[in-house]
């Protein structure tokens, strides 16, 4: 059975993947914590996508830029003037709305009220604050909103210095700020939340080819990791959808528990952003080509995905409960590359002789793997736990080890256990973990 909403939130903060922040203090609203299992899911996340995206690529460079830059970076990006939300106030109970999320634009949702709104005004997203000891207003900057705005001010330090010709890339992942009406579902909707962008620069002939590209390829991302293919789509925005820079966005959707959601915008932002630097910073961003003798401002295509929130998608798709031999069981079936941690060394009892193997054991595999030394509770609730936060192997210790040397690996989805030595356990965990 797959996962509903308030299980996967459960199991989150139950297991120490997601913490309300600042939860003593009363909790600040939507901002999160990631906890032990949290921090290595997202972590596998994003090291996922950059393998993919910039290690197996000889076309695509990365490149880590500030949260805080110029203010004029997004004067020019547009953000300044665009970058903003209509906001609307019910007149009754003076909650805001986001004017284009409200099923009804006439009945507040919070009270009922009919034709109680405000006429709607433009909310600004982008967090301000001031650098420097003094709060004036040459002092304002912004924390950025997207990290793709790094990537196109670095368009030429990067082409210069990796001697890059066109189509070439820069990916980022990093933090970014929105101050959003109406963060929620959990972690899906921050106001501070990580993502992964990468920007493919192209000649304007070849946008349409590479953005078909890339469009296949980021969906295969998601499949190739194993989410689920009746979860996931491609949908294409409609005209009045089209972010300022774009001409032309899909995003790819995941079924979340509420219904279709975005994981991820591919846009064409064309040379809408090289073109807008250069003029605002009075800098040559086009692009020589020596073949054609030609100067020209690159096209951009990009996939911009959220971390955090495909943490919590992957999350949510992997979770099952299932009946075996009467007792139901929850597993994470996390391909195991994503999941936190890869191998359980659990000796069968607590008696000193069994830890000290099971001890010795686990230490050797840390070099290889994220390993967890569990001494705990009865074997079957440790496999359950185990289970419930994706361990694709349990390794289990129990007396006949202290004569034979073996040791039995138990497969997370199988629930199979092989009886193995334990010198050659490294080698059999290396041909089915990552
Ligand atoms: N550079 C283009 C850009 O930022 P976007 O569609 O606004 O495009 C890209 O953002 C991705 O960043 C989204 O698809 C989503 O996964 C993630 N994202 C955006 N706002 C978010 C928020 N408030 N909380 C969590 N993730 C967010």
């Amino acid at each position: 059975m797959p996962a509903d909403f308030d299980t996967i939130v459960n199991l989150a903060t139950k297991r120490g993947f997601v913490f309300q922040s600042s939860e003593i203090y009363g909790g600040l609203r939507s901002a999160y914590d990631y906890g032990p299992l949290g921090v290595e899911l997202l972590r596998n996340v994003k090291e996922q996508w950059w393998r993919s995206m910039v290690q197996l690529r000889e076309d695509v460079v990365g490149v880590d830029t500030a949260v805080i830059q110029s203010p004029l970076v997004w004067v020019a990006s547009g953000h300044v003037a665009s970058f903003s939300d209509p906001l609307v106030e019910c007149k009754v109970c003076h909650n805001r709305f986001r004017l284009d999320k409200l099923e009804d634009p006439n009945r507040c949702p919070e009270c009922g009220a009919e034709g109680s709104f405000t006429e709607p005004r433009a909310f600004e997203l982008m967090f301000k604050t001031h650098m420097g000891p003094v709060a004036s207003e040459e002092n304002l900057v912004y924390l950025r909103p997207e990290t793709a705005q790094g990537i196109f001010i670095n368009f030429e330090n990067v082409r210069r210095t990796a001697r890059k010709k066109l189509p070439f890339g820069i990916a980022q992942i990093g933090k970014s700020f929105r101050n959003e009406i109406t963060p929620g579902q959990f972690v899906f909707r921050t106001r501070e939340f990580e993502q992964m962008e990468m920007e493919y620069f192209c000649r304007p002939e070849e946008a349409d080819d590479w953005f078909r590209y890339w469009l296949e390829a980021r969906r295969d991302w998601y499949l190739e990791l194993g989410m689920t293919e009746e979860n996931l789509r491609l949908r294409p925005h409609a005209a009045d959808e089209l972010s300022h820079y774009s001409s032309g966005t899909y995003d790819v959707e995941y079924r979340f528990p509420w219904g279709w959601d975005e994981l991820e915008g591919i846009a064409n932002r064309t040379d809408f952003d090289l073109k807008a630097h250069a003029e605002m910073s009075g800098e040559d961003l086009r692009y020589f080509d020596p073949e054609r003798n030609e100067r020209f401002y690159p096209y951009v295509i990009e996939p911009a995905a959220g971390a955090t929130r495909t943490t919590f998608a992957f999350l949510i798709d992997a979770y099952e409960t299932e009946t075996v031999r009467g007792d139901t069981r929850a597993v994470l079936r996390l391909d195991p590359r994503l999941a936190p941690i890869k191998v359980a060394v659990l000796p069968l009892s607590k008696k000193d002789e069994l830890i000290a193997v099971s001890r010795e054991l686990a230490d050797s595999l840390r070099p290889h793997w994220m390993i967890e030394h569990d001494i705990t509770q009865s074997i079957g609730r440790r496999y359950r736990r185990q289970d419930e936060i994706g361990t694709p192997f349990c390794v289990t210790v129990d007396f006949d080890t202290l004569d034979d040397r073996q040791v039995t690996v138990r497969e997370r989805d199988s629930m199979a256990q092989d009886r193995i030595p334990i010198d050659r356990l490294i080698p059999y965990l290396e041909d089915r973990l990552p």
